[in-house]
């Protein structure tokens, strides 16, 4: 019996040191001390021994026990602290590594650019105007000065929505608009979407334009260069070649077109310029009479001059971005430049 005790105290320690989690620890503890265990199994024994044998066995047994319960505990220990520790190192984290970086939305630059433009305007004593993309042909066409059957509808490749509707292809129809709602004198400029039938490297089918007018008594053709050059001079801050090139719009009498030099060739003629070193940004002139019987001023009294910029350019000029469909592709890589 003795033997035995000492035999089942020896397996139950070597067990022990075997085992390297708590679940296994457990077993172990279950297997020899627990109540169906071996322990157990081998004190049911006892009854068969003398009566001098038994308070010999019965204190060895209770030493083992003992034994084997500290083993226990001290094992446990161990093997909880080794299971912390793996945890530790599977769970590592690395506080050295860069972060991530996380991208807060920004402004389209189509967004930026019609700001600084109205900013600039507003600063030269401009209040802003909007009127409706979806514009009637009156104030889009015939109020301009350009009636059902005259040639000049071809400069514009129209969308019509009914024969008496379209999507407005210029931002000019705000001119009649406000014209017709406010006596002279006005200074406004108007920002807005407009659609043509028109799509290459530097044409889109909606692209933006800002107009300008100013009607007065006594404005002049220099007036009208004097503004937009100091609006040029200021929107590209560098030196950038500008010039007035004459031209014709059926609401405008003298009429110019403004160039700027070409930022991405740098005048050379490139691909983006057509290889004239130079890239259009507006159309400008003095405010046809016949516009002003139209909203009811007399041009005999008033004289005035208007433009209409497209934004898109001045982006690309500014940014030197070399083809207009970018801006409106909608990619981050491109967008996240700005
Ligand atoms: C006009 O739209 C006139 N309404 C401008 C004007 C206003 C003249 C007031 C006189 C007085 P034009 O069609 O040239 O003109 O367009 C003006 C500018 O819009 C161009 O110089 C160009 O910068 C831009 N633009 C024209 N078509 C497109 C297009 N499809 N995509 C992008 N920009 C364009
Ligand atoms: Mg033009």
């Amino acid at each position: 019996m003795k033997d035995r005790l000492e035999e089942m105290s020896r397996t139950a320690t070597a067990a022990m040191a075997q085992t390297d989690s708590e679940a296994a620890l457990q077993e172990v503890r279950v297997r020899f001390l627990g109540k169906k265990g071996e322990l157990t199994g081998l004190m049911k024994g006892m009854g068969q021994l003398s009566a001098e044998e038994r308070p010999v066995i019965g204190a060895l047994a209770n030493r083992v026990k003992e034994e084997l319960e500290n083993l226990f505990d001290s094992r446990l220990a161990v093997v909880r602290e080794a299971e912390i520790s793996r945890r530790l190192a599977r769970e590592r984290i690395d506080i050295t590594l860069p972060g991530r970086r996380v991208f807060a939305g920004s402004k389209h630059p189509i967004t930026l650019v019609t700001e600084e433009v109205v900013e600039i305007f507003a600063a030269l004593g401009f209040g802003v105007a909007e009127g409706p993309e979806v514009e009637k042909d009156f104030y889009n066409f015939e109020a301009l000065n350009i009636p059902k059957d005259h040639p000049a509808r071809d400069m514009q490749d129209t969308f019509y929505i009914t024969e008496d509707v379209v999507l407005r292809t210029h931002t000019s129809p705000v001119q009649i608009r406000t014209m017709l709602r406010h006596a002279p004198p006005v200074r406004v400029i108007a920002p807005g979407t407009v659609y043509r039938r028109d799509s290459d490297l530097t044409h889109s089918p909606m692209f933006h334009q800002v107009e300008g007018f100013l009607v007065d008594k006594h404005v002049t053709f220099g007036d009208l260069k004097g503004i937009l050059t100091a609006f040029v001079t200021q929107f590209f801050s560098e030196k950038v070649g500008i010039r007035f090139r004459p031209s014709f719009f059926p609401f405008t009498e003298p009429s110019a077109e403004v160039d700027i030099q070409c930022v991405i060739c740098g005048g050379t003629g490139c691909r983006v310029c057509k290889q004239s070193g130079w890239l259009e940004i507006l159309g400008s002139g003095m405010i046809d009479p016949e516009v002003f019987k139209s909203v009811n001023y007399d041009p005999e009294v008033y004289s005035g001059f208007a433009f209409g910029v497209g934004l898109e350019r001045l982006a690309m000029l500014k940014y030197g971005v070399s083809d207009l469909r970018l801006f409106f592709e909608n990619d981050l890589r491109f967008l996240r430049q700005f």
